[in-house]
């Protein structure tokens, strides 16, 4: 195991459930359609961070390159997606996003130091997720979302980063706020199934 999957796994309050894993095995093309919306919204995240503090160049470099990378990813799924005869289509949100984001103040700064925390767990999750799926899934997706963890790996430790800068010092009460929220979102039984959701009721 890498270095940087041992740490996520160190940041994270709990593993993906054996149970999602399964379902995401019987769900394949459903976690591929999803997987292109979470790309897509990475990036998307990453550019409306970019139009609101023109001010923080740190934050500017580093989101328009994770940017840049989502829509790399986002074009791979796609390919992938084509090459599998799978369709693109809309899906409704997700609890976990949205539950994620609820405790997020309203005002800055706090609401930057917020935004970024909850972008590290985005990302440390997928890069979970991605680690946990690929002993169980063919060759070529395999391949893919190993590729994949490690970039995720990184965007994790970019936001963990630019929350400190945010906060002018360490975040870790905070984050401890919202891991709490977010152990509820993996661990409690979900209607439907996403690429970060909990469990199949
Ligand atoms: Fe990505
Ligand atoms: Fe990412």
């Amino acid at each position: 195991m890498t270095d940087a999957l041992q740490e996520i796994h160190q940041f994270l309050p709990c593993r993906t459930p054996q149970r999602w894993i399964e379902n995401a095995l019987d769900n394949q093309d459903l976690m591929l359609i999803d997987h292109a919306h979470c790309e897509k919204k990475a990036a998307s995240t990453a550019l409306s961070l970019m139009y609101r503090y023109v001010d923080n160049s740190d934050l500017l470099n580093k989101m328009s390159r994770l940017a840049r990378e989502e829509l790399r990813h986002f074009e791979q799924v796609l390919a992938i997606m084509k090459k599998r005869g799978v369709q693109y289509r809309h899906l409704t949100p997700a609890r976990y996003a949205a539950g994620l984001r609820e405790p997020v103040r309203g005002d800055d700064p706090g609401r930057l130091v917020d935004v970024l925390i909850v972008g590290a767990i985005i990302e440390a999750r997928s890069c979970e997720r991605f680690a946990a799926l690929a002993p169980f899934l063919d060759d070529a997706l395999a391949d893919f979302y190993r590729s994949l963890l490690k970039s995720e790996a990184r965007h994790y430790q970019d936001y963990l980063a630019l929350a400190e800068l945010a906060n002018g010092g360490p975040v870790a009460e905070r984050v401890a706020q919202f891991l709490a929220i977010e152990q509820q979102l993996v661990e409690t039984p979900d209607a439907e199934f996403r690429f970060h959701s909990g469990p199949l009721l």
